[in-house]
């Protein structure tokens, strides 16, 4: 399995890309970042941080530094920390370089190299991936799957437009743009998250681990953690991304799918950002999402028991 990871590097991507660095059978081959839970020069050190608790070596192609249309973005410091590791004070310095090329062309020069081999994995807004749909138009039948996280499927969101999942409020042309280029994308939704936490209990087992792996799982999610714990109504410990890359590598844990029409609201003035799922089949569209409703939440956990060991 060959994979490119295209990241905002919070708390949450810095496990989904552990997870993928860590499977058996799986390559990373290159990281792509994009501004979002942080600006992306954050993100760009998050990355490199992350290959340096992991020992692993991986292409990292610095991108875009905000939205398609700039204006509405801003870093969600309470839930990843104004560095977007949750203030990682442990943060050993990096001799690790960044490659020169941007994202975005790297995305296209990467599938053209290998049409129908990669594996694209977008954990933050799709600024990049946008990008390189405009750039090359055949971009996305050189893709051989994209899988998502973002957007609501209940109208369920987790930003101040309180329909839009953050990735598509982040940036939501770059959202209508890559649903409308993608035949075919998979989706892990902000309701599907929701559905599928750690008890604090496995998060707790978790943080306890004494690898380095380990010991970074607990300092980065401190904050996470401190924040969540506040709500009620947050069910335990939550794995956007990482969810995304674990039906990315162990596509078997998917329990529940269906297939449908999905677009962004571009325009509306509290929903900016929303993706709108046609159930109904209203608009005779072909489908374009799969979209993930239930998954194997103890897989999930024996994929985070292998990561941190
Ligand atoms: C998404 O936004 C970010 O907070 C997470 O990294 C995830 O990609 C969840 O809405
Ligand atoms: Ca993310």
């Amino acid at each position: 399995m060959r994979i490119l990871i295209d990241t905002d590097c919070g708390v949450d991507d810095a496990q989904a890309i552990m997870m993928a660095l860590r499977q058996p059978g799986a390559t990373v081959e290159a990281i792509t970042t994009v501004t979002g839970n942080a600006h992306v020069k954050h993100v760009n050190r998050n990355v490199l941080t992350v290959l340096d608790v992991m020992g692993a070596d991986v292409p990292v192609f610095p991108g875009a530094d905000q939205p398609l249309v700039p204006g509405y973005w801003e870093a969600e410091a309470r839930v990843h920390g104004e560095d977007g590791l949750g203030g990682y004070t442990n943060r050993p310095a990096t001799a690790r370089q960044l490659e020169a090329e941007p994202a975005a062309a790297a995305l296209v020069r990467l599938a053209s190299e290998a049409p129908g081999q990669y594996i694209l994995v977008a954990l933050g807004p799709l600024t990049n991936v946008a990008l390189a749909c405009r750039l090359d138009p055949l971009f996305p039948d050189k893709i051989r799957q994209l899988v998502f996280m973002g957007g609501t499927i209940s109208a369920l969101g987790n930003t101040r437009n309180v329909t839009a999942e953050f990735n598509a409020y982040c940036d939501p042309e770059a959202a209508e743009i890559v649903l409308d280029a993608f035949a075919q994308a998979t989706m892990l939704s902000w309701e599907t998250t929701l559905k599928h936490p750690f008890t604090w209990e496995q998060y707790d087992a978790l943080a306890a681990t004494d690898t380095p792996a380990g010991r970074f799982f607990r300092d980065t999610t401190i904050t996470t953690v401190d924040y969540l714990r506040q709500f009620r109504q947050v069910p335990g410990y939550l794995l956007p991304d990482p969810l995304a890359m674990a039906i990315t590598l162990r596509p078997e844990l998917v329990r529940e799918s269906a297939m449908h029409y999905a677009r962004v609201e571009l325009q509306g003035r509290a929903t900016r950002g929303q993706t709108v799922i046609d159930y109904m089949g209203l608009l005779e569209r072909e489908s374009n999402v799969s979209i993930v409703t239930g998954l194997d939440t103890a897989g999930v956990y024996a994929l985070y028991q292998q990561m941190l060991a």
